[in-house]
């Protein structure tokens, strides 16, 4: 186990300080941000820190793109896709920049950790004044002020990573947030890019976990979802605390009534987690447990440490020991090398665990992974077809598993509502991540309430307040 770096307090404060020193030369002048953000929870978790240091700098928040004067993206590279939409959404500001000459575009995220991409997109866009990777988070106030002061910027660090404890956050939500446990990934799925734009796998303090969800519950929060790239491998090296121990800590913060944590992956969830998840009241029965394929060859090419049968066992063990569990997954089509008999283990798979959702995506290669080097890649229409296969199978899996609802009821943490519809309809989920739609208003957001389910719509419960 390697022992966690944290950045140090005078790096920190030095930073924290050219935050404070912009918002003394900046005051009086109408500063507004708009981040946008790809990705996963990670990067939208990194939106808020983003958020906090801005705020700290005097800047406030745009309504609107069009009413900012600082447009920070935040990219993702997980897939191709992602990376053209930044391309794209970046060059289409040209015209915009030069009618708009104080305009200041930022860039940072994962897709900036990757030096060719970020140097590319710094040649190609000489409008764009500040690129900035991963590692480089942190140090946001002193770039932006080297960019306010006229410097064009190009900052990518090399790192393993360290943590950086104490950033301002400007949180989205008021009820539900996220808590990072752990950053990057050691696990080098062989497809996957995370473990090169985001380090070294490092778990926080469980200290510093703790006396953050304190601090959130005090705030009002109620439900907390712990985020890492494998967060069932969280291990403290100062004191020994794993997984299943910190779930039992978080569990003892008062305030709080519902834990999330994503995303579990298969090889590191041990018994114990299971038993924690079992018996900690706040734990919620819900897993995200990406399988990735149902083929063992694929599953060996993949890197992934888990057989098919090993994950059929899990999905056993867990069902048996936590009440209403549902589980939702992630899955890649068109691996290379991928037959249609690997297919057809895929789709056999999700018939048989009758997944509540799962995000189901075609391989796109990635510049530096092992599988992008790997022979058999898959023609683009093949990945295609293979995805609305898949896609069907789980539609069809997810109809079924929603009828066994009707007639039930179950609490509902109210996120929002929808005036759309000709009855509003507010939604939320119950403990094991099933979306709820129920006739009732605004007023409900944030509260807690119990809900009968009469029928289903799409991928989610319909119901109405109980008695
Ligand atoms: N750490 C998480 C999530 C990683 S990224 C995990 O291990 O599950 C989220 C999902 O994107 C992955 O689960 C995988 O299904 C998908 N993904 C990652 N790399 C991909 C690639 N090169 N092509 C297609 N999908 C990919
Ligand atoms: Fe990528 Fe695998 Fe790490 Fe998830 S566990 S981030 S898929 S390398
Ligand atoms: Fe997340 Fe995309 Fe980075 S999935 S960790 S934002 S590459």
């Amino acid at each position: 186990m390697r022992k966690t770096v944290e950045v140090s307090a005078e790096e920190l404060r030095e930073s924290l300080d050219a935050a404070a020193r912009l918002k003394e030369e900046l005051k009086g002048r109408d500063l507004r941000y708009y981040i946008e953000s790809y990705g996963c929870q990670m990067n939208d978790h990194d939106a808020e820190k983003l958020s906090g240091m801005l705020q700290a700098c005097g800047y406030s928040p745009a309504p609107s793109k069009e009413e900012a004067n600082l447009l920070l993206f935040n990219t993702c590279c997980v897939r191709e896709h992602a990376e053209k939409r930044v391309f794209g959404n970046i060059g289409a500001l040209k015209k915009r920049k030069e009618n708009e000459p104080g305009l200041l575009i930022g860039v940072c995220g994962c897709m900036m950790q990757q030096r060719e991409v970020a140097e590319r997109l710094y040649k190609r866009f000489p409008f764009v004044d500040l690129i900035f990777g991963t590692h480089e988070l942190h140090h946001f106030p002193l770039l932006l002020s080297r960019s306010l002061s006229g410097e064009r910027v190009l900052s990518i660090r090399e790192s393993d990573g360290e943590i950086a404890e104490g950033l301002p956050v400007v949180r989205g939500g008021s009820f539900s947030t996220f808590v990072t446990i752990t950053y990057g990934c050691n696990n080098f799925c062989s497809y996957c890019i995370v473990p090169y734009v985001r380090g070294r796998e490092r778990s926080r303090s469980p200290e510093n976990i703790v006396a953050e969800v304190r601090t959130l519950a005090e705030q009002g929060f109620r439900e907390i979802t712990l985020l890492g790239q494998n967060v069932n491998s969280y291990a403290h090296a100062d004191d020994g605390v794993d997984f299943p121990e910190l779930l039992c800590r978080v569990n003892a913060v008062d305030g709080i009534e519902r834990i999330r944590f994503m995303t579990s992956h298969p090889k590191d969830l041990s018994p114990r987690l299971i038993e924690a998840m079992a018996t900690l009241p706040k734990v919620c029965n819900h897993i995200h447990l990406p399988v990735q394929s149902g083929s063992n060859r694929i599953l060996t090419a993949m890197n992934r440490c888990y057989t098919r049968e090993k994950y059929l066992g899990l999905v056993r063990d867990i069902r048996a020991a936590v009440d209403g569990i549902e589980l939702t997954t992630d899955i890649i089509v068109g691996f290379p090398g991928e037959t249609e008999e690997d297919f057809s283990e895929t789709l056999s798979l999700v018939q048989e665990v009758g997944f509540s959702a799962a995000y189901t995506f075609m391989y796109s290669p990635r510049l530096g992974t092992r599988a992008a080097a790997m022979e058999g890649q898959i023609p683009e229409e093949v990945k295609k077809e293979r995805l609305l296969r898949l896609n069907a199978c789980s539609a069809e899996q997810l109809r079924a598993g929603n009828q066994k609802y009707v007639g039930k009821s179950g609490t509902v943490l109210v996120e929002g509502f929808d005036r759309r519809e000709k009855t509003p309809m507010a939604f939320g989920k119950l403990t094991n991540f099933k979306m709820v739609y129920f006739p009732g208003g605004e007023e409900l957001i944030g509260s807690m309430q119990n809900v009968k389910i009469t029928g289903t719509q799409n991928n989610s419960l319909i119901g109405v307040l109980a008695e």
